[in-house]
């Protein structure tokens, strides 16, 4: 049986990158901040939360369509923004990129991505939005910005919950940096794990490639600290297509970021990497909805496993979701093949979930 076959849940694709990736690679994926209680407070209020079983309904036709942004969508989640995907396994960025494009679902194209945005939206067949980090001045940001619109993008995310990056103890252990160095311990890491160490040199060294711009030296030290809400309006007046803020947990911060002229904003812990002691992202959601009133679009991240998962996360109040690092695991734990499993177990773990709940659309969930 191949590494895919072997992907029967998130839990699966894990395990399995766990064996091959390096050390340092596994944990910089897998890591959270400080103790990881956030990480793990997450995970208790999505597991606490339950999906009450209806019957007799006909449940035959079941339908994971959904939209956004007035686009269809074959799935009601998507591929959140990571940087230096490429390390999961050479190609990975492009991966998710054809994946995005298969199922007409966005593709987060990070800031820090392993592979130029020019050439993500075009594999990902305009499936692709661009993840913004404000830094220093933003005068580098704004030149990102003028070259994803070059690029054909028409949704920007603005991740505003990395003033400063978080303490992650299992990076900081491994000495992990970008672009890495390799000193005697990261040898020896690289040596025990020969199958992605060959592959990883072979296809070289994955880059910060958005940095690479003609004209322009990008201070990658800049801090990020000084973004305000001056920022937003800014970046408002400059960005005529959609704009998404992301990683929001307050519930007046999100009024705030609506009334700024946001067009969406994303609940997210940043999957846990920020604030140790930030409240669980899935327990914000429903005030969060509460809040910003019915119909402002709210996309959700952080902790989800599972297509179950997702319908949780849409029935307190999220209208679409994203997957991060398990899609990342799956890359690691059996290439394209265990990233398309993966994906495949998910929407049959949504598929199943919604027939036990009695839905046959996405759009009834609110009122099963
Ligand atoms: C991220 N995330 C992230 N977010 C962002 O806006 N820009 C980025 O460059 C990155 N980079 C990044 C790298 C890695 C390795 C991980 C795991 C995450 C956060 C990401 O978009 C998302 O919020 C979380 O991954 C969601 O949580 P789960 O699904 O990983 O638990």
């Amino acid at each position: 049986m191949g590494a895919a076959e072997r992907i029967h849940g998130a839990a699966d694709a894990r395990r399995l990158a766990r064996r091959r990736l390096p050390w340092m690679v596994f944990d910089y994926i897998d890591g959270a901040a400080g103790q990881e209680t956030g990480a793990r407070r997450n995970r208790a209020a999505i597991d606490a939360a339950t999906l009450r079983p209806r019957v007799l309904r006909d449940v035959s036709r079941r339908s994971l369509a959904a939209d956004v942004f007035g686009r269809p969508a074959a799935r009601p989640f998507g591929i959140a923004p990571m940087g230096m995907c490429n390390l999961a396994g050479p190609g990975a960025d492009l991966m998710l990129a054809r994946l995005a494009a298969r199922h007409a679902v966005p593709l987060g194209v990070s800031t820090v991505a392993s592979t130029p945005m020019e050439r993500l939206i075009e594999v990902a067949e305009g499936h692709a939005w661009f993840q913004l980090y404000f830094s220093g001045d933003g005068t580098g940001t704004f030149k990102l910005v003028e070259r994803a619109r070059a690029a054909g993008y028409d949704t920007l995310v603005l991740t505003v919950d990395v003033p400063e990056v978080g303490r992650r103890p299992r990076e900081l252990r491994h000495g992990f940096t970008m672009p890495f160095r390799i000193g005697p311990r990261q040898f020896l890491d690289f040596a025990l794990h020969p199958r992605w160490s060959l592959a990883s040199l072979a296809a070289g060294r994955p880059q910060m490639a958005n940095f690479q711009m003609d004209g322009f030296d990008f201070d990658r030290t800049e801090s990020r600290a000084r973004a305000d809400w001056d920022t937003l309006a800014r970046l408002r007046d400059a960005w005529s297509g959609s704009l998404v803020v992301k990683g929001v947990l307050d519930p007046d911060d999100a009024v705030r970021i609506r009334d700024a002229g946001a067009d969406a904003i994303q609940v997210s812990s940043h999957g846990a990497r920020q604030l140790d002691s930030a409240p669980s992202p899935f327990a914000m959601l429903p005030e969060i909805r509460a809040a910003v009133g019915p119909g402002f679009p709210l996309f959700f991240d952080s902790g989800l496993r599972s297509g179950e998962d997702v319908l949780k996360a849409l029935s307190a109040g999220a209208d679409f979701c994203f997957f991060g690092r398990i899609l990342q695991f799956a890359i690691a734990a059996a290439g394209e093949a265990g990233l398309v499993r993966l994906w495949d177990v998910l929407s049959d773990e949504l598929s199943i979930a919604m027939a036990q709940t009695g839905l046959v659309d996405l759009a009834d969930r609110h009122d099963p």
